[in-house]
C-alpha cells in the first residue's frame, strides 16, 4: 500500500524569480480633490515592490497529496529574502522551511536556493510567503493540494474552483516604514491604505473600480472557494451577499461542514468553502473587512475601515444592476461574532480522514501571550512576549547552530510556565509586569512526545488582543478554547478529544485561552509565532526543537548540498 502511494507521488519543479516591479493601486486622494483635471496616472499611487514571476499575488502551486515540489528561488531583487511554505509540514526537512534566522539565512541578491517542499498529510489549501522582513506583503501565493491520485474529495466534486486571497495594500515602501516604526519605538499604528481581494481593493475604493476582481459563475453550480488571509496584521471578516458559505476544510485539513453567512479568518489561516450559485442572476459583492480586538484601536475608533470587495457575477443575459453588499458582514468591533465563529470547527474525523489526538500528555506547557513595553538605552520600545520572554534573532540560524552543535546562539531554557501567575486579564496591569526578558530561548522536546500547550491571553500594557499562533512543522489539535483565565482543574473536563480541529494557526482569543495538542513526530527546528507581523517583529515567538528519534526514518534529513551563507556561518557556497 505504502509503496503504491510512493510510486504515484508526483515531483514538480517551479522557478520563482523575485524581482522589483511597479504596481499601481488607489490614488492620492488629496490630489484628486485639488487637481480634478490632472492626468489620471499622475494621481495614481504607484510603487515598486518585490514580487514573484511578475505577478501579485504570486503564482499558485498545484499538487496532489504526497507530491514533492522543488522550487528554485532566484533573487533578482536588491535585498535578501527567504520563502516559507505555510502549512506544509515538511517531514524531517526543516532545511527547506524558510523562516529567516530560524532555519536559514537570507538568499542574497544575485543568488538562488532550491527549496524541497515535501507534501505529506495536507489536503486542501495552504500557501507560501516570504519569511524575512515584511516582504510577505507582496511575496505570497496559494498552494492547492488535491486528494492523492486515485482518491476523491470527502464531498461532492465541485463544478469549479476559485482562489480568494485576502490581503492588504500599503502605499509606502513597507520594509522602510517598518524600520522607521521600530526606530521610533514601534508603538504607533502602521495601517494598510486598503484591504484587498486577489490584489485589488475593489469598487468601494477611489480609483479602483475598473480593476475590481470579478468571479464569473454559472447558475446552479457548486464551487469550491479557497480563501487565504495573507494580510500582515489583520483578522478579517468575509461574506458574499445573499450566498451561504459551507466551510469544508481549514489549514489543509477537512472539517465537518459548517454552514455560515460570514467567516472570520486570521492572518495565516486558509478555508475551503463550498458556494452554491442559487440566487437570481446578477452581481453580488464578496467583501472583507477588518476585525479588531485591540483595546486601544477599539476605544479610539482608530482602525482601518475600508471594505475590500470583489464581485461574484452570474453569466447570462440580464441587465446589470449594482451589486448588493453582504448584510451579514459583522461590524469591525464585533468580538462575539469573531469568537462564536471560531468555536464551530470540528475535524472531519472519518475513516478516510482520521484524527490522532494525543491522549497521554508527556510535555505540558502554559504560555502567556503579552504585549509589553521595554525600556533600554533610555528609550521605550514596544515588545511582545511568550511567558515574558521576547525573542531576539541569532546571527546564524538556530537550525545550523543546533545541527552543527555550535553554542552561543541560543539557550534551551524557554520556560514551561510564566514567571508569575498574576490576574492575567485585570483591567490595569502595572509596569512591573510589562518589562519582559530579551532572549533566544528555545524549547526542546523528545521525539514522539505528546505535547499540550495552553495559551493564555494577558492584558499586560492594557493591550490584550487576539493572537493567531502559527506552528511550523506541525498542525495542532485545538482541544479547548475558553474565555477568562484557564482553570487547570475544571477546563480540561470540557476538552474535545474526539474531533477537535487540526490547524496550523490557532487563535488565542483576546480575553481567553486555547489548549492545543500535537505529537512531536517531526524532528527539526520549528518556529512558533504570532502571525500578526507587528507582534512577530517585536518578539512574539519561540522555537520548538524536536530531537531525532534514533533511527534514520525518525531523524532529520541531512542538509542540502548548500544553504545560503550567514556570513560567519560554516555553510557556504
Ligand atoms: Cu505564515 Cu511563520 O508563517
Ligand atoms: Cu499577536
Amino acid at each position: 500500500m505504502l509503496l503504491m502511494i510512493l510510486a504515484d507521488a508526483g515531483v514538480h519543479h517551479y522557478d520563482f524569480v523575485l524581482k522589483e516591479e511597479n504596481f499601481t493601486r488607489l490614488c492620492s486622494t488629496k490630489s484628486m480633490l485639488v487637481l480634478k483635471e490632472e492626468n489620471f496616472t499622475r494621481l495614481c499611487s504607484t510603487k515598486s515592490m518585490l514580487v514573484v514571476n511578475g505577478s501579485f499575488p504570486g503564482p499558485t502551486i498545484r499538487v496532489h497529496r504526497g507530491d514533492t515540489v522543488y522550487v528554485n528561488v532566484h533573487n533578482h531583487g536588491n535585498y535578501g529574502v527567504t520563502i516559507h511554505w505555510h502549512g506544509v509540514k515538511q517531514p524531517r526537512n526543516p532545511w527547506s522551511d524558510g523562516p529567516v534566522y530560524i532555519t536559514q539565512c537570507p538568499i542574497q541578491p544575485g543568488s538562488n536556493f532550491t527549496y524541497e517542499v515535501i507534501f505529506s498529510e495536507e489536503e486542501g489549501t495552504v500557501w507560501w510567503h516570504a519569511h524575512s522582513n515584511w516582504t510577505r506583503n507582496s511575496v505570497h501565493g496559494a498552494i492547492v493540494i488535491y486528494p492523492a491520485q486515485g482518491t476523491t474529495f470527502p464531498y461532492l466534486q465541485p463544478d469549479g474552483e476559485e482562489i480568494t486571497i485576502l490581503g492588504d495594500w500599503f502605499k509606502s515602501d513597507l520594509n522602510l516604514a517598518v524600520e522607521e516604526l521600530l526606530d521610533s519605538g514601534g508603538n504607533s499604528a502602521l495601517d494598510p491604505d486598503a484591504f484587498t481581494i486577489n490584489g485589488q481593493p475593489g469598487d468601494l475604493f477611489i480609483c479602483s473600480k475598473e480593476t475590481t476582481h470579478h468571479w464569473l459563475v454559472d447558475y446552479g453550480k457548486t464551487y469550491l472557494l479557497r480563501v487565504v488571509n495573507v494580510a500582515m496584521n489583520a483578522l478579517l471578516f468575509f461574506a458574499i451577499a445573499e450566498h451561504n458559505l459551507t466551510i469544508v476544510g481549514t489549514d489543509g485539513a477537512y472539517i465537518k461542514p459548517v454552514v455560515t453567512s460570514y467567516i472570520m479568518i486570521g492572518p495565516g489561516q486558509t478555508m475551503d468553502i463550498l458556494v452554491t450559485t442559487n440566487q437570481s442572476l446578477g452581481q453580488y459583492y464578496m467583501a472583507a473587512r477588518y476585525f479588531t480586538s485591540d483595546t486601544l484601536e477599539y476605544s479610539s475608533h482608530n482602525y482601518p475601515k475600508g471594505n475590500a470587495t470583489a464581485i461574484l457575477q452570474y453569466r447570462g443575459n440580464y441587465t446589470l444592476t449594482s451589486p448588493s453588499f453582504p448584510t451579514t458582514l459583522p461590524f469591525y468591533t464585533d468580538y462575539n461574532a469573531g469568537l462564536s465563529f471560531m468555536k464551530q470547527f470540528r475535524s472531519l474525523a472519518s475513516q478516510d480522514h482520521p484524527v490522532d489526538v494525543p491522549q497521554n500528555i508527556s510535555t505540558r506547557m502554559f504560555v502567556t501571550t503579552s504585549m509589553n513595553e521595554n525600556v533600554y538605552n533610555l528609550h521605550k520600545y514596544l515588545a511582545a512576549s511568550l511567558n515574558n520572554v521576547t525573542w531576539i534573532d541569532p546571527t546564524i540560524s538556530v537550525l545550523e547552530a543546533y545541527y552543527r552543535n555550535i553554542s552561543g546562539f541560543y539557550t534551551t531554557d524557554f520556560p514551561d510556565v510564566p514567571p508569575e501567575f498574576f490576574d492575567f486579564l485585570a483591567d490595569s496591569l502595572g509596569l512591573d509586569v510589562t518589562q519582559c526578558l530579551r532572549g533566544t530561548k528555545v524549547k526542546i522536546v523528545d521525539y514522539n512526545e505528546e505535547v499540550e500547550i495552553v495559551f493564555q491571553s494577558t492584558n499586560v500594557f492594557n493591550s490584550s488582543q487576539n493572537h493567531p499562533m502559527h506552528l511550523h512543522g506541525y498542525s495542532v489539535y485545538v482541544v479547548g478554547l475558553g474565555e477568562g483565565i484557564f482553570n487547570p482543574d475544571e477546563d480540561p473536563k470540557g476538552y474535545n478529544l474526539v474531533d477537535p480541529p487540526y490547524v496550523n494557526t490557532a487563535t488565542v482569543p483576546k480575553t481567553g485561552w486555547i489548549a492545543v495538542r500535537f505529537r512531536a513526530n517531526n524532528p527539526g527546528v520549528w518556529l512558533f509565532h504570532c502571525h500578526i507581523e507587528r507582534h512577530y517583529t517585536v518578539g512574539m515567538n519561540t522555537v520548538i526543537i524536536t530531537k531525532n528519534g534514533g533511527t534514520p526514518e525518525t531523524s532529520m534529513q541531512d542538509p542540502p548540498p548548500y544553504m545560503p551563507s550567514c556570513g560567519s556561518s560554516l555553510f557556504s557556497y
